[in-house]
């Protein structure tokens, strides 16, 4: 051995000591990994995260009320109201032998045969699992269940339902009056069909443009996503209507937007303070307006699955950000935490997660759930905490006293789900939504003089392309024209519109006519998508673009203006095309009254009133070829940015 090697080389003892601890350290490591029954948790500092003030949700007169009910429930009534069990899979009558304590509707779920009904059958069906879970004979004290779903861009499973913008064309708005009205509508529409619970707002902060959810995040600014989020629950909670009001949730707890490559139910490998600063924030946002409900994420972090951190759900959650409604896990989500299946995961409940989402498997889930709390796995303490938050949920929004949802206020609301004041709210919200990017030579607004103007691409008459997931059906790809009676796709909303009386608008979608105009308007989008089937490795403007992207080379060539309009749930790799065309607009995923863009794009609104663009951007857009970026030199748009007509 050299004489100046290192010391430790020079000493055999120190050597075989350091060989002992790391082997030590390894196998210690991968044996708390390993462990199936006991993840890991990261216990960082907890001052990362503001102390909210703890209060009850219940008053005490409430609190004894609560108290007494619970004493009169059923071991089995309590281990039913700890799952929520799918449509698809629970019949009314099943809520006699299992006693569940709410029904949901996923994305693809709906009485009869499609994924989306109209409002009478949703109403039959929650009548029904009402009527079902109250007649129950086998005990002292049935209590109703919940019934929620996703309306998280209107009551989008509603057919004739005004769409409203996904939440990342709300967050370039970044208008809190219109998120809460919109939040106000959406309740309404909730108690027109007898649904009580919505599994919205989501909070998420879009780290990265590749996830697939990223349009269901307002921002990647966490304080616009802070504002937004609280402005929603306060206008969604805050309507006296159903039993008195409608449920809100915060969801994904927590990081569903940081994940390493923005992958869907990845992992967020990121520091603690920067979860509670730049996560947290609309979770912090919900619970300033009372948040009744937090769904937990898919995701990980720093390879611990949501689901099965204890130090997140109930120390942070409960201690730090002092929630006191109940926590519902995601569909089927505790079957991916290790030592967990779909039908049995005792390890959730223990970790904080209140109320187990189980689509498909709620019957074998209630029996597992069952024994584990007459074994102990689930103490009896833990079990009564969880059972008495949902009671006590239900009983703050009037459940508990209620009636059947179609004799409740607000049942039958049709004007809420398709009446002007909803397709107003609807047209306004995409007007302020827009971004403007570029506008050579002032050539928006479009003249009112008589022009020829050409409109191309296919998403310009498409409401799958221009409302995203979660629109009739869960990836909302088979939907037609003749869903949306009371809509307008962009063809639609220019062709109509009073402002464009004089003008020649010739809508030809693949450029076959290959027409000269005065002006041309592009339409690129992408295909509908939603959570893990929208995750991309690309953004380039998708393959359904490729005449349109064309028909943008053949008229900058022929020296036609044009105006790009974008439908899109994120940011794409436009940088080389912006040369080619005079007018660029981020228009994200309007929903079904893309008239507002007509009215922007126009100048005015039908009713003849000036309009002018308001919306900034809401994400950093990157430059081609790159995805997440902080840096400037790589951002082609920054957050905030935005042009207008004045
Ligand atoms: C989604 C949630 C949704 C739930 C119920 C899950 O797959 O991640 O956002 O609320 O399904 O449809
Ligand atoms: C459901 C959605 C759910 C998804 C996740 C779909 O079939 O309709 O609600 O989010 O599955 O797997």
């Amino acid at each position: 051995m050299r004489p100046n090697s290192p010391l430790l080389f020079r000493n055999p003892a120190l050597m075989t000591l350091l060989i002992v601890v790391s082997i030590g350290g390894y196998l210690g490591a991968s044996f708390f990994t390993a462990a199936p029954s006991e993840p890991k948790n990261i216990t960082g500092d907890p001052r990362a995260w503001p102390q909210r003030a703890q209060q009850s949700l219940l008053s005490p007169n409430e609190e004894v009320r609560v108290s007494a009910i619970l004493e009169q429930l059923t071991i089995e009534q309590k281990v039913g109201q700890l799952i929520v069990g799918d449509i698809s899979t629970i019949e009314p009558k099943d809520l006699v032998d299992y006693p569940l304590g709410a029904i949901l509707a996923g994305g693809n779920s709906a009485p009869g045969e499609k994924a989306y009904a109209e409002m009478e059958p949703w109403l039959n069906t929650a009548d029904a699992y009402y009527t079902a879970a109250l007649s129950n004979q086998n005990v002292e004290q049935p209590i109703p269940p919940l019934f929620g779903t996703d309306a998280v861009h209107g009551h989008n499973n509603v057919l004739g339902a005004v769409i409203f913008p996904h939440n990342i064309g709300l967050g370039a708005a970044n208008d809190t009056a219109i998120v809460e009205r919109i939040g106000a509508m959406t309740a309404r529409a909730l108690a027109a069909t007898g649904h009580d619970w919505t599994f919205a707002p989501t909070v998420a902060v879009a780290e990265d443009p590749r996830w697939g959810r990223a349009y269901e995040s307002y921002s990647q600014d966490p304080e616009r996503v802070r504002v937004l989020s609280r402005a929603f629950v306060k206008g969604l909670q805050s309507e006296p209507i159903g039993n008195g009001m409608i449920l809100g949730t915060a969801k994904h707890f927590i990081a569903d937007g940081g994940t390493k490559g923005g992958r869907d139910r990845g992992d967020a490998r990121i520091p603690e303070p920067y979860l509670a600063n730049v996560h947290g924030a609309g979770y912090y946002g919900a619970l300033e307006s009372d948040v009744g409900t937090i769904m937990g994420s898919f995701s990980s972090w720093n390879g611990t699955k949501i689901h099965a951190h204890k130090y997140l759900l109930t120390d942070i959650l409960r201690g730090r950000m002092a929630f006191n409604g109940f926590v519902v896990s995601d569909w089927n989500a505790h079957a991916q935490i290790p030592g967990c299946s779909v039908d049995d995961c005792p390890l959730a409940i223990n970790a904080g997660i209140d109320m187990l989402m189980s689509p498909w498997d709620a019957k074998d889930l209630y029996q597992s759930v069952l024994r584990a709390a007459q074994s102990g796995k689930i103490s009896e303490q833990r079990l009564n905490e969880a059972v008495k938050r949902i009671l006590s949920v239900k009983l703050k929004i009037g459940l508990l006293d209620g009636t059947m949802p179609s004799a409740r206020p607000g049942a039958r609301d049709k004007e809420a789900l398709s009446g002007s004041a909803a397709q107003a709210l609807g047209r306004e919200a995409v007007r302020s939504s827009l971004v403007l990017l570029k506008n050579e030579d002032g050539l928006l607004p479009l003249p009112s003089a008589p022009s020829k103007i050409t409109v191309i691409g296919q998403a310009a008459d498409s409401f799958s392309n221009q409302s995203g997931g979660w629109t009739l059906t869960w990836q909302a790809r088979e939907i037609a024209k003749e869903h949306f009676p009371f809509g307008a796709t962009l063809i639609d909303g220019l062709q109509n519109h009073p402002a464009s009386r004089d003008q020649d608008i010739l809508f030809d979608p693949d450029d076959s006519q290959r027409t000269l105009p005065d002006i041309a308007i592009v339409v690129l989008a992408e295909p509908s998508y939603a959570e893990y089937q929208g995750d991309t490795k690309s953004l380039r403007v998708p393959r359904q673009n490729r005449a349109a992207l064309n028909a943008l080379d053949r008229l900058s060539k022929a020296d036609i203006p044009t105006v790009c309009v974008i439908l899109s749930g994120r940011p794409l790799w436009i940088e080389k095309l912006i040369p080619k065309t005079q007018a660029l607009v981020a228009a994200w995923l309007p929903g079904s009254q893309a008239g507002g863009i007509a009215d922007v794009l126009l100048g005015e609104t039908e009713q003849g009133m000036p309009v002018d663009f308001s919306g900034t951007m809401p994400i950093r857009w990157p430059k081609d070829r790159l995805f997440a970026v902080k840096d400037d030199e790589e951002i082609l748009f920054p957050i905030g940015y935005g042009l207008s007509y004045n």
